[in-house]
């Protein structure tokens, strides 16, 4: 394990000198460990975290700003890069109704098992007598040798302390790709309900961790069966199962979905582009219909699924202004491609998805390829290609026309000025009448090509 590094040496100084037993716990030796880059270190001493987090401070430059935090007992402070995070040890106990802890101070042991999982609860000594040395109380090392997440307590006792921990148990095994065990998973199951006692910005950073993993569908799908989805993204499990009628099924929505979020994970690392992904079908439960000629269809559930976008992105506490905006959009627009791709389409056509789309048209198009998850290859590749033709001539039609980031050609100043008008909507109808006329293709995206068309509307 790496220690040569300022940080641990001040630490160990400050241990020395004043006689406080300091250990490096949890994330970072976990992460070291299997090679992971991490920049946040945590310090558990047995004494006073502020105190001490005050003095290392002083030992690595004077200016640095320590931040306390007193009714937690812990102090923080950030220097080039990294955040280091001190606490007095302690034995917690967790109040049965919310998260936080009643604290009395404790052992570098006993403050070890109150932590989440054995792989989180490895500790490195800074302490003259044994610097260096990996303290292992509840064989994390065999655990992350192993790929398990034990929790080093009864897993009742673990997840009830703090049941963001069932969220963080899952976020894990599609993080670093570990198996919960099965009594653990089992007791998620068991307390799941106890997630109601979680903030929803907490129950939504884990969610935003587990889309930006690399196969974010393990994570969904453990979600769905540790029952804990359904306390916070309810939405999201109506999707799941198939309807039957007459011997006729429809594909499993949920399982769809994560396949969609999985194609769209090895395309971007755009979290929001992997949210649209995910509430790309969200309203198809709720417009499902079966008709004899054409089987099942759900009508109108691009429609619908930004109105629900917007109700989960509420209820989760999710940014509602760009992020939104952006989602909802995506949500909307994702059949266009595909239905553009099916008939012969006009320029006309291609130039509105362009206009409505703007800046995200490159977004949507990848939404649409990773919604092609039809295990029958040649249908595959045929819409693909069907994708690469569309995308050439969306290119085509922009280089010609600069319809991704429309700006009128005429303004409604000019308008007024030209018909002495009052500001009103008759001059929003005429600005609309010349737009359409460029997206229909009837005229140059330009000022006098617009200018003369608005004159000719009005019969000059
Ligand atoms: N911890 C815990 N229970 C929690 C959160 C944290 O026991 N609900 C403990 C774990 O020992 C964890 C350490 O506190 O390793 C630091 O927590 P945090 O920084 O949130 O997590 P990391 O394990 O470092 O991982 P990540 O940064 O990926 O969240």
């Amino acid at each position: 394990m790496n220690l040569n590094h300022f940080f641990f040496e001040a630490c160990a100084q400050v241990a020395a000198k004043h006689q406080i037993k300091t250990y490096v716990v949890g994330g970072w030796v976990r992460d070291q460990l299997l090679n992971r880059p991490s920049k946040d270190i945590d310090i558990v001493v047995e004494g006073n975290g502020m105190d001490f987090a005050q003095k290392v401070a002083q030992e690595i430059d004077t200016n640095i700003q320590v931040n306390f935090f007193k009714t937690f007992g812990t102090a923080q402070f950030n220097y080039k890069d990294y955040d280091y995070e001190f606490v007095g040890a302690r034995k917690e106990s967790y109040d049965h109704n919310s998260r936080k802890p009643v604290v009395e101070n404790g052992t570098i042991q006993e403050d070890i098992a109150r932590r989440d999982f054995t792989i989180n609860a490895l500790a490195i000594s800074l302490n003259e007598a044994d610097y260096g040395q990996i303290i292992d109380f509840h064989q994390g090392l065999a655990h992350l040798k192993e790929k398990r997440l034990v929790t080093p307590l009864d897993p009742n006792q673990t997840y009830s302390d703090d049941p963001l921990r069932m969220l963080r148990a899952i976020r894990f095994a599609n993080q670093l790709e570990f198996k919960i065990e099965d009594e653990s998973f089992k007791s998620i199951q068991n307390n799941a309900n106890r997630i109601q006692i979680i903030s929803q910005e907490r129950i939504h950073t884990e969610l935003n961790k587990i889309l930006m993993c690399a196969k974010p569908s393990i994570g969904l799908d453990l979600l769905y069966k540790s029952k804990l989805m359904i306390h916070f993204l309810p939405e999201l499990t109506w999707l799941h199962g198939v309807e039957e009628y007459k011997g006729k099924g429809h594909k499993d929505n949920f399982y769809h979905t994560l396949q969609v979020v999985d194609n769209i994970a090895s395309m971007t690392d755009n979290l929001w582009l992997r949210w649209a992904a995910l509430l790309h079908d969200i309203a198809k439960p709720q417009t499902k219909s079966y008709s004899e000629a054409n089987g099942w269809s759900f009508h109108g559930h691009e429609v619908l699924g930004p109105k629900m976008a917007h109700k989960i992105f509420k209820n989760l506490k999710l940014p509602l202004d760009k992020p939104l905006e952006y989602v909802k959009k995506l949500i909307y627009l994702h059949l266009r491609p595909i239905s553009l791709t099916k008939e012969i389409v006009t320029d006309s056509a291609v130039r509105r998805m362009v206009y409505e789309a703007g800046n995200d048209i490159d977004d949507l198009l990848i939404l649409c390829r990773a919604d092609i998850t039809s295990k029958n290859e040649a249908k595959v590749s045929r819409y693909i290609q069907n994708l690469d033709a569309l995308k050439i001539k969306i290119e085509e039609i922009e280089a010609r026309d600069h319809i991704k980031n429309f700006q009128p050609p005429i303004s409604g100043d000019v308008i007024i000025k030209t018909f002495q008008l009052k500001p009103g909507p008759e001059v929003g109808l005429i600005k609309n009448k010349i737009k359409d006329a460029i997206l229909d293709g009837e005229i140059a995206n330009e000022y006098q090509a617009a200018f003369d068309f608005m004159m000719r509307m009005r019969g000059l």
